[in-house]
């Protein structure tokens, strides 16, 4: 691969780059990064690294773009189930019943929580979670949907509707219905769920807003209230999901099977966009007397499908999963040292396998941290709903000794943050 002439990187020079992307992408990225002392361009990526364009600097990415790069960048199997799907397929049409979505749907359907069996298949997180809400109110035919203050959801409709008013604010009137209570505190939810509730739609653990771990009693509670209520209770597991917290699916820890279960970034191997909403039988009821009510051109694309695929061989099997805990289990071990060492800036490590965010004192040190992690070699982003805990998400197929050098970096990038 070294020796092959590059056709699509380093073509027209960074410094071009930026001129362009600034005149007809962003112009305030390009402020924003210059401002921040970040000068780089994404160019070559493989496994577990990002290298600028100019080629000059080399980051371990810790960020995996929540969750897209869980096998590493460009995956070789991923790589090769693709290149060989794009001999056969293309994106197919969606009015047409498909041989890949049936296949894709049915693995889905054995890998999922519970008796959740049926899957509608999405090109992004923000469109799968606005049809888990449909399929909510739909089969309700109430109006309310309760969510997490500093969640997110993604940047569409309904989802942008459930997500943390940050976002939501600057853009006008949002479908109404919506409400949020604090995340982890089931008397607030007790209090907002009442019989006009169609749904509770929660992140396993919300990960913008500083990835804080729920109490192990918290969803059972949920489930309870959701099912005593006849509300359904949606778990977005678009980060949680594909073993990042050591189980396939992030719920699993609590025990606990939803009503639907909403996946995305991951499923794309870092490859092929591909997100699904996945739901018990019961509620495919919503599509039976019009089934063409819910339509998306490219979700569920066929080429995409046998990627998925892979990606749910590769991250089911469980000496990958053992692989996880293991490496979770080096940077818990780590974190305790590190917390003696830097106690004046350093609060904890939040973590649920290699879902990790870096709690530190205040709000200023998330974005020093950042900062303070590309200087010293690797890709971390503070959480925009907390800016107090920088997200440590490396790749899933690191080893141990990659382990131990992030390590070694977060200690080099605290000590500077203090
Ligand atoms: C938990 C969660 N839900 C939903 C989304 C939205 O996904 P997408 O950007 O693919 O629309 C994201 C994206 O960051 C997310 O982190």
């Amino acid at each position: 691969m070294e020796s092959t002439p590059l056709k699509y990187l380093d073509t027209h020079g960074k410094a071009e780059v930026m001129e362009l992307f600034a005149g007809h992408v962003s112009s305030g990225k390009v402020r924003f990064f210059q401002a921040a002392g970040i000068d780089f361009v994404l160019g070559r990526r493989e496994g577990p690294y990002l290298w600028d364009l100019a080629g000059e600097k080399r980051l371990i990415d810790c960020h995996c773009n929540g969750g897209v790069f869980n096998l590493g960048h460009r995956n070789p199997e991923i790589i090769e189930t693709l290149v060989q799907s794009l001999r056969e397929l293309d994106i197919g049409n969606h009015h047409l019943i498909s041989e890949q979505r049936a296949a894709l749907a049915s693995r889905l359907a054995q890998l999922a929580p519970g008796d959740i069996t049926y899957t509608v298949f999405g090109v992004g997180g923000g469109e799968a979670i606005d049809l888990a809400i449909k399929v909510a109110r739909g089969y309700t035919g109430k109006p309310k949907v309760i969510s997490a203050q500093g969640g997110y959801h993604g940047h569409t409709g309904l989802a942008l509707a459930a997500g943390d008013e940050k976002y939501r604010a600057p853009f006008g009137p949002m479908a109404p219905g919506f409400i949020q209570v604090p995340f982890n505190d089931i008397e607030a939810l007790e209090k907002a769920v009442d019989d006009e509730t169609a749904a509770v739609l929660l992140e396993t653990i919300p990960a913008t807003y500083g990835l804080p771990i729920p109490d192990q009693d918290f969803f059972p509670q949920v489930r309870e209230l959701c099912d005593s209520k006849g509300a359904l209770l949606i778990v977005d597991e678009i980060q949680t999901g594909l073993g990042r917290t050591g189980k396939l699916w992030g719920i699993e820890h609590f025990g606990v099977v939803p009503d639907v279960m909403v996946i995305g970034k991951g499923l794309s191997g870092g490859i092929y966009p591909m997100a699904a909403t996945c739901f018990r039988e019961k509620y495919e009821v919503v599509f039976h007397e019009d089934p063409f009510i819910h339509i998306s051109t490219f979700g569920g694309a066929e080429v995409g499908c046998p990627v998925a695929l892979k990606v749910l061989e590769m991250s089911s099997d469980p000496a990958f999963l053992g692989h996880v805990e293991e490496m979770a289990s080096v940077f818990s071990a780590g974190f305790k040292s590190l917390k003696d060492k830097h106690s004046e800036i350093l609060v904890g490590l939040r973590q649920l396998g290699l879902m990790m965010g870096i709690e530190m004192v205040n709000e200023y040190c998330g974005p020093l941290f950042t900062k303070a992690a590309y200087d010293h070699g690797f890709l971390s982003v503070f959480a925009g709903n907390n800016p107090r805990v920088a997200q440590l998400l490396p790749p899933l197929i690191i080893d141990r000794p990659l382990a131990e050098e992030i390590l070694e970096r977060v200690d080099g990038a605290l000590g500077e943050v203090a």
